[in-house]
């Protein structure tokens, strides 16, 4: 049947998803495929956009097959990606100059150091919401273009192409060079109020602008797609943690959410205008729909949380699959006085702190790897409370109630431990692959096989919900811990 479905790829950290949907919004298939995590030297994370670009061209063919579909059976395809990893890429040939930079990758100290130096952290927050730090692409491509022989002036000449990675799957699907908005949100180039380039950022940050790519908005067809998906309208682009707000339909201020993957981002719909933070928050652009103004949104980045697992899996051998580490915490009671602050990309918010190097504290001789276990997943649970503080210090209203996404929301134990120590209640949706979801939706309202946001709103149900049952004076007592060993993180530079 013809457009029966709507496809997301979902183009993330540590693996390529796509994932079919019908038009009640439930999945149909899903395919996945992980890609090599390149680690040149320490504080260096690289990605191999060629290798991913095959794994995309793979899990999209295996998706529709599971389907029963091929491309005609789709009305549109949606792209969302893991945001700020850069890549620039050969106009003529499509060949990458170089691997992708990732966004947990640190080598940009000094490039940030300099910027502070010309311009200061301010002027950059003022125009962009964000502060300075290693996680953002315009950085990562000044280094890029330092660092490679004759690229300035290839890049200049517009031979080689800039975009992060949401602009490299949608020019290797249409051959279009364009990024959405709220990627673009994410570059330190873009005027937060204009939603263009801005020619004082791009001069500042030494990027010339025939290499960038056109800002669009994040329902709308960009492109017919050739090869793998041959004939089906691009026509949605998100940043993933946008892409899960918009899946979990959170469409009105003062709507919450937040997903739990390779790191965990809490986003705030702030409605048209963007709010400033006061506590180490960031400002972004939630979505954008055509004929609609912008949403912004205010975000609690959070560097390391699925990651700190992957680690204690793929590092300490401590379990051999991620969710073994449910059953490996539930041998303890309790972390046993034992601590793990994950601060391996520096600590983002709300700290935003680069030379930060993480800790595990309040190590004795009784500490078992059931306690590490624990303490891995309480990390998540306590940097997401820094982050709600943070927001809750920042708007008028205090959140009430979380909505949650992402993988680890299958781990019960974390679940009840986040409503125990936000204490709030913490709701999980019935389909928790609000990522895709989200980006599924954009391309569909896009070519109108959804009619509007309303009717996005109806699929939305709650699947489990935990509520806090902790004690306060225990929670209080295990705050002031997790602070002081996040202060240890802090005094650890060099
Ligand atoms: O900003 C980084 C974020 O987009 C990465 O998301 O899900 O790949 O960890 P994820």
């Amino acid at each position: 049947m013809t457009g029966e479905y709507v496809a997301a790829i979902d183009q993330g950290t540590t693996s390529s998803r796509c994932i079919v949907f019908d038009r009640a919004g439930d999945v149909v298939s899903v395919a996945q495929r992980e890609h090599r995590q390149i680690f040149p030297r320490p504080g260096w994370v690289e990605h191999d956009a060629e290798e991913i670009w095959a794994n995309v061209e793979q899990v999209v063919r295996e998706a529709l097959d599971a389907a029963g579909a091929d491309p005609s059976g789709l009305a549109a395809v949606g792209i969302t990606n893991q945001r700020e990893t850069t890549l620039v890429w050969d106009r003529a040939t499509g060949r990458p100059v170089a691997n992708a930079i990732v966004w947990q990758d640190t080598r940009t100290g000094p490039q940030l150091r300099a910027l502070d130096e010309t311009h200061g952290e301010e002027w950059f927050r003022a125009r962009t919401g964000l502060p300075l730090a290693t996680y953002f692409a315009g950085p990562k491509l000044r280094w890029l273009l330092e660092h490679t022989d004759g690229l300035r002036a290839r890049a200049e000449a517009g031979e080689v192409l800039f975009g992060t990675m949401d602009s490299w799957l949608i020019w290797k699907l249409t051959g279009r060079h364009v990024t959405d908005v709220t990627n673009a949100s994410r570059t330190m180039l873009m005027d937060l109020t204009t939603l263009d380039w801005d020619a004082d950022l791009l001069d500042a940050m030494g990027v010339p602008a025939a290499m960038l790519p056109e800002i669009r908005g994040s329902a709308e067809v960009y492109g017919t797609a050739t090869g793998v998906l041959a004939g089906v309208p691009v026509a949605g682009a998100l940043g993933d943690q946008q892409a899960a707000l918009f899946g979990q339909t959170c469409f009105q201020p003062g709507e919450a959410k937040c997903t739990y993957g390779t790191g965990s981002f809490l986003l705030l719909n702030t409605g048209a205008s963007p709010v400033t933070s006061a506590h180490g928050l960031l400002t972004t652009v939630a979505y954008r729909i055509a004929g609609q103004p912008a949403a912004y949104a205010l975000e609690g980045a959070i560097a390391v949380t699925g990651s700190l697992v992957q680690w204690l899996r793929d590092n300490l051998g401590l379990i051999s699959t991620a969710p073994e580490v449910e059953d490996l915490a539930r041998t303890v009671d309790d972390n046993g006085g034992c601590y793990v602050v994950p601060a391996f990309s520096g600590l983002f918010a709300p700290h935003w702190r680069s030379d930060a190097r993480g800790v595990i504290a309040g190590l004795t001789g009784y500490i078992t790897k059931g306690h590490l276990a624990r303490a891995v997943l309480e990390a998540s649970a306590w940097q997401t409370r820094e982050v709600v503080d943070a927001m809750n210090a920042d708007s008028d209203v205090a959140l009430r109630r979380l909505r949650v996404d992402g993988g680890m929301t299958a781990n019960t134990l974390l679940m009840q431990f986040l409503a125990d120590v936000l204490d709030v209640p913490v709701v999980r949706p019935r389909i928790t692959e609000t990522t895709c979801l989200g980006a599924a939706y954009a391309a569909g309202l896009a070519v109108g096989y959804w009619p509007d946001l309303a009717t996005l709103r109806a699929h939305w149900r709650s699947d489990a919900e935990w509520t806090p049952a902790m004690d306060p004076a225990h929670r209080e007592r295990e705050l002031r811990n997790w602070r002081k060993a996040v202060q240890r993180t802090l005094d650890w530079v060099e």
